[in-house]
């Protein structure tokens, strides 16, 4: 797919003088800026009474970013519902797992169930779109912002609890049926009605993980359908693409399921954030990547939002400086903010904004940068800012590379390992991610794939870690597949209804492999391999008569396979997925490189990238790249 690449920024003028926005605007069209993302927390300004607009000041605003060339990006401001709304709807607020309402005075502080905040947001929404849904200096428009973030899917609020049993009803028609389904004859957990089952919270125990299951499907469903809502209203009025703005290492929804009803996938890149606060690493690892970030984890979310996106996505939010958020707030190596917006356009990114113009000096984010201080001086991130654009000048047009290999991705086996962990540090993330860097380790690209994807014959190799059930337009593609696949471990270990299957897993098409049992172990402890490398965190006991393909030292099989199907019964550690990656790549012909550490390889459709994320200078391939260096060549 050939599209432009462009720059982006995001601007609230509600937040400055009206008398500084011209200034504001010459200065990003300076900069080269083609995008500017407002709006999207502004409601108690475009409604500040209850059916009283206001929308002179955002009319103004608009006028004033598209005088100076620039093209805005309009976000439904539904994450921010004002103060007087909650007088109108008190039992609007979502409910946390131990019952207790949240409470205003921050953001996100609504319940995706509650219906009546759903007429609020139709209201908000239609009266946007019908004001501005044709105007000239329209991009895009942004539904809500950032679903889930602070912990915002699950609601354990009676509102949830009338959608989830009508959810239940539609699902299952009888009791019976659920019933059986759930196993409920275990524990005397039966139910005669519908009205009689409640949320799985405040439970003794822990409540059955098919319960659980059905409600995490069924409050990611509430993200999709309040998602539509809006998107269905907007479409009636503009023809502009929307999108919405993604999050790292969020899987509360199914991302592909809000995709499906969205034009573009955008994601909110925070390198240096993330590595302190939700990376699992070492503290060495951290110490090295401290001020440019894990070298794997944007490139990761940028695949996976290709995927959600169907090949349009942007990085909405792009970190220009220390943020605030995180546990410790670095400040990025000089040349950062240039490599991060490189490697997005690298993986196919059509836009990268950064988050934000100004450093607000007021409130809960004045200590996160912007590209301009407080005081509207530069910040760091301006100048590289301004150095992308001139670069993207010479270079507008990007291809996306093309992938010989792919990874399945699957929302719904987050929710159920977090469900059923059966080993406290079986995170599926991680273990997708670690065959992820494994991939990128050997310089290859990747794509990612969703759980019902029906044909794999574009990838010489396919990989399919820890996917709870298998779909199945998956299994027919599994069958009819001629390349590799290394499927497992943990895959196709649940039925639908989240019961073990009968017959053992992992009934994958034409081989002969049975998870006899399986056991879970701690940090420190681990099954090694023959030919080096290990098994941790996940081991399983494989019966069968297909070909051994790996093996314990002890001589037992890790790993069966037939034909054109591997499954790999371990979480194998970095140097046994090493091992295993370049035999399947070799058998697959895929040729490898292997990458120095901290560099990073992508290649578009018609260039070679590379990403130096070191803090020291590394010489490949003839070539000696600085910190934080971005090279790229002609293929
Ligand atoms: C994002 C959010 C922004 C801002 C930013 C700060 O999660 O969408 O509104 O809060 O983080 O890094």
């Amino acid at each position: 797919m050939i599209h432009k690449r462009t720059l982006g920024v995001c601007y609230y003028p509600e937040h400055w003088p009206e008398a500084i926005w011209a200034e504001d605007a010459r200065r990003m069209a300076e900069t080269g800026i083609t995008f500017v993302r407002i709006g999207e927390f502004a409601w108690s300004r475009m409604e500040p009474k209850p059916g009283t607009y206001d929308w002179g000041w955002l009319d103004r605003a608009i006028e004033t970013l598209g005088a100076a060339g620039l093209k805005v990006v309009l976000g439904t401001p539904t994450a921010t519902p004002p103060r007087w709304m909650a007088d109108t709807l008190p039992d609007m607020f979502a409910v946390d797992k131990q019952g207790r309402p949240r409470g205003f005075g921050s953001r996100r502080h609504y319940d995706f169930s509650h219906r009546g905040y759903r007429v609020e947001c139709a209201r908000i929404v239609t009266a946007m779109a019908e004001r501005y849904g044709v105007n000239p200096h329209l991009g895009a428009w942004q539904t809500d912002n950032e679903y889930a973030c602070h912990d915002t899917t699950l609601s354990y609020s009676p509102a949830a609890l009338s959608a989830f049993r009508e959810w239940l009803a539609q699902k299952y028609q009888s009791p019976q049926a659920l019933n059986r389904a759930w196993g409920n004859v275990f524990w005397s957990m039966d139910y005669d009605s519908f009205d009689q089952i409640g949320l799985p919270n405040l439970t003794v125990t822990e409540p059955n993980p098919a319960h659980t299951m059905d409600f995490r499907h069924f409050a990611s469903d509430e993200v999709v359908s309040f998602n539509r809502l809006q998107v269905e209203i907007i479409r009636q009025h503009s023809a502009a693409p929307i999108a919405h703005n993604y999050m790292g290492r969020v899987t509360s929804f199914d991302h592909f399921k809000t995709g499906a009803d969205l034009d573009i996938a955008s994601w909110d890149s925070y390198p240096l954030g993330f590595l302190s606060d939700r990376l699992d690493a070492t503290p060495d690892h951290k110490a090295r990547f401290l001020r440019q970030g894990d070298p794997d984890n944007q490139a990761f979310h940028h695949d996976l939002y290709r995927a959600v996106g169907r090949g349009r996505w942007w990085v909405m939010e792009q970190q220009p400086g220390p943020v605030n958020w995180a546990p410790w707030n670095a400040d990025p190596l000089p040349g950062m903010a240039r490599l991060w917006a490189w490697e997005a356009f690298a993986h196919g990114a059509e836009t990268v904004s950064y988050f934000r113009w100004r450093q607000a000096p007021f409130a809960q984010e004045q200590m996160h940068a912007g590209l301009l201080r407080p005081d509207s001086v530069s910040a760091p991130a301006l100048g590289e800012a301004a150095q992308v654009a001139r670069e993207l000048a010479a270079m507008p047009d990007a291809g996306t590379g093309a992938a010989p290999v792919a990874l399945v991705f699957d929302y719904a086996s987050a929710w159920a390992w977090e469900t059923q962990p059966q080993g406290r540090d079986f995170d599926y993330f991680l273990l997708v991610t670690s065959v992820y860097r494994g991939l990128r380790a050997l310089g290859l690209n990747v794509d990612i794939l969703p759980p019902d994807s029906a044909d794999l014959s574009a990838y010489k190799v396919v990989l399919i870690p820890g996917v709870a059930t298998l779909s199945a337009p998956l299994l027919d593609a599994l069958a009819r597949y001629k390349g590799q696949a290394l499927i497992g471990p943990r895959t196709n270990a649940k039925t639908a209804e989240f019961a073990i299957p009968v017959p053992l897993p992992p009934n994958l098409p034409g081989l002969s492999a049975t998870v006899a049992r399986v056991e879970s172990l701690q940090p420190g402890i681990e099954v090694p391999l023959q030919g080096g490398g290990a098994i941790r965190r996940w081991h399983e006991v494989l019966e069968g008569d297909a070909e051994v393909a790996l093996t314990t030292a002890d001589g037992t099989p890790a790993a069966l396979r037939a034909g054109a199907i591997t499954y790999i019964g371990g979480w194998l550690d970095e140097t046994a997925l090493g091992h295993l990656l370049r035999a399947t790549c070799a058998a697959a012909s895929v040729a490898v490189t292997e990458m120095p550490a901290g560099l990073r390889r992508r290649d578009t459709a018609t260039h070679r990238f590379l990403f130096n994320y070191n803090p020291g200078p590394v010489t490949f391939d003839g070539v000696t790249i600085p910190p934080a260096g971005v090279h790229w060549q002609a293929l």
